[in-house]
């Protein structure tokens, strides 16, 4: 195979969880771009439908899903239906996610299940459901999000930190265990990237200059500069990398 093609994602199935605005609809457009049939999933059917259209305009293949992943039980059967639509789940970007600033000491137990039911077992359980299916093709790719919180602490996001940390130990043991039928499992670890999750920070100049000045690349990212790597960790060209993560953070976690 030449060394572009194992780039192209020509022919798979991809699925991106939290794909209705911000990184996930991003993601979703480049994986498009690449080749592979986008099912782009999360509550907000609107967004979804609107993504799924832009894709389109672009030449791209991509349907709106409604899941949301905090309805564990109800994942696995939205997946079998895309498998059964299109022949294959090939690549899961398992993006969804949510935050909820707070000090340490006023996090409320109601705070904390939000959070770590979409971040963490909403992630699990939908890794799973996709697993699942990818196991009896001995053939797949688990994409999870991490954070900078996968890596060091962030003032204001204990539990958002716990999760993205979850995230990269689950990311492990699931990359081994999958291993052997040839599904890698990696996570990505995007920086700073203004999106509606984010755009209170930017809003505010105090953070966003804390921001900007902790990337030795002088500015936060777009999710332009995540593309790269989100194909290349959904391609053949990473298919003997497993359980890892990769940060693309403008150069945050080396300084
Ligand atoms: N932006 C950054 O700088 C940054 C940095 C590091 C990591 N991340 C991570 O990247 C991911 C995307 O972040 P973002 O900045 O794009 O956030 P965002 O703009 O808030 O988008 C979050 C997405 O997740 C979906 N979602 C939330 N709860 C869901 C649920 N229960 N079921 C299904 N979908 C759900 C939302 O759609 P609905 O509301 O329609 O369901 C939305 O599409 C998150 O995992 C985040 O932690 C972001």
């Amino acid at each position: 195979m030449n060394v572009l093609e194992k780039y192209s994602l020509a022919g798979r199935v991809a699925v991106v969880t939290g794909a209705s605005q911000g990184l996930g609809r991003g993601y979703a457009a480049g994986l498009a771009e690449a080749g592979a049939v986008v099912v782009c999933c999360a509550r907000s059917v609107e967004g979804l439908r609107s993504a799924a259209v832009e894709i389109a305009a672009k030449g791209g293949r991509a349907e709106a899903v409604a899941l949301d992943v905090t309805r564990y039980e109800e994942t696995g059967k939205i997946f079998e239906k895309i498998r059964d639509k299109y022949g294959s789940l090939d690549i899961l970007v398992n993006n969804a996610g949510t935050e909820e600033v707070a000090d340490f000491v006023d996090v409320t137990p109601e705070q904390y299940d939000k959070i770590m039911d979409v971040n963490l077992k909403g992630a699990f359980f939908t890794a799973q459901a996709a697993a699942r299916i990818m196991k009896t093709r001995k053939k797949g790719k688990i994409l999870n999000i991490g954070s900078l919180g996968s890596a060091i602490g962030l003032s204001g996001s204990s539990v958002y930190c716990g999760t993205k940390g979850g995230v990269l130990q689950m990311t492990r043991a699931m990359a081994i265990e999958l291993a052997p039928y040839n599904i890698q499992v990696n996570a990505l670890g995007p920086g700073y990237f203004r999106t509606p999750m984010t755009e209170p920070f930017f809003q505010d100049p105090a953070h966003r200059k804390w921001i900007e000045e902790r990337i030795p690349a002088g500015r936060a990212g777009t999710v332009e500069d995540l593309l790269g790597a989100v194909i290349f960790l959904c391609g053949d060209a990473s298919g003997y990398l497993t359980g890892q993560i990769l940060y693309v953070d403008g150069g945050w976690l080396a300084s």
